[in-house]
């Protein structure tokens, strides 16, 4: 899918459906607190979620006191419904509406985290340019954590196609700027009850 025509269906995707009716909502994303409770970073850390959407991640990095948070997304009625919730507390956020292709720019980041958006990348220049931003743009001794549909889940998200990983996938996928320090492979129930089977990984930046 043409960049143009991404930015336009996830802005429709915001535009016509609540947060708690889309496949991906979450109330609490345990996964991804487990795993940053795991990596113990300091509330000074950098952060940036990746396609973070209306997730309630930044709510809990927020309560948990970290200070240098990035949310970045495509859409920027997501980024809008998201700052809405936080209201006074979306100051403290930088904001970002980008597509994470063109998002080179930026470094020194301590932690990467991207649940659900890696995956929709199809093309090996789109999947190859990701992992080049992400290198550049996560120090050494950082983490990217990254969660995507696995090779036993669905082939869409969002009615879109996605390219499925297994864990070993994912690691050698980030191999050699990334070396795998935890990973799982778990079920999400969507809101409609039908089952997801994600796969799961933290790597640290070599
Ligand atoms: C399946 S949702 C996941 C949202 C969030 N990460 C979560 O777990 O709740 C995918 C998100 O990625 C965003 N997205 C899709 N493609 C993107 C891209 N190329 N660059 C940046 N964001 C993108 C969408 O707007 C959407 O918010």
């Amino acid at each position: 899918m043409e960049k143009p025509i991404r930015k336009e269906y996830w802005e429709n995707v915001y535009q016509s459906k609540e947060f708690h009716q889309v496949g991906w909502f979450q109330h609490h994303p345990t996964v991804s607190l487990d795993i940053i409770e795991f990596i113990n970073i300091s509330e000074n850390a950098k952060i940036i979620d990746i396609g973070g959407g209306e997730s309630y991640l930044v709510d809990h990095l927020l309560a948990l006191g970290f200070k240098n948070i990035q949310v970045l997304d495509i859409s920027a009625k997501a980024i809008w419904k998201a700052k809405s919730r936080l209201g006074k507390n979306a100051e403290k956020i930088k904001w970002i509406t980008e597509d994470i292709v063109d998002f080179n720019y930026e470094k020194d980041f301590d932690l990467w985290h991207d649940r659900a958006v890696f995956h929709f990348l199809l093309k090996k220049d789109e999947i190859d340019q990701y992992i080049d931003n992400a290198k550049n743009a996560i120090k050494q001794g950082g983490h990217l954590i990254i969660g995507t549909f696995s090779d036993k889940g669905p082939d869409k998200c969002s009615g879109l196609p996605v390219k499925q990983y297994s864990i070993s996938n994912l690691e050698s996928t980030f191999y050699p700027h990334f070396k795998l320090i935890q990973a799982l492979n778990l079920d999400h129930y969507t809101p409609s009850g039908q089952v997801q089977n994600y796969s799961f990984c933290c790597f640290e930046r070599t």
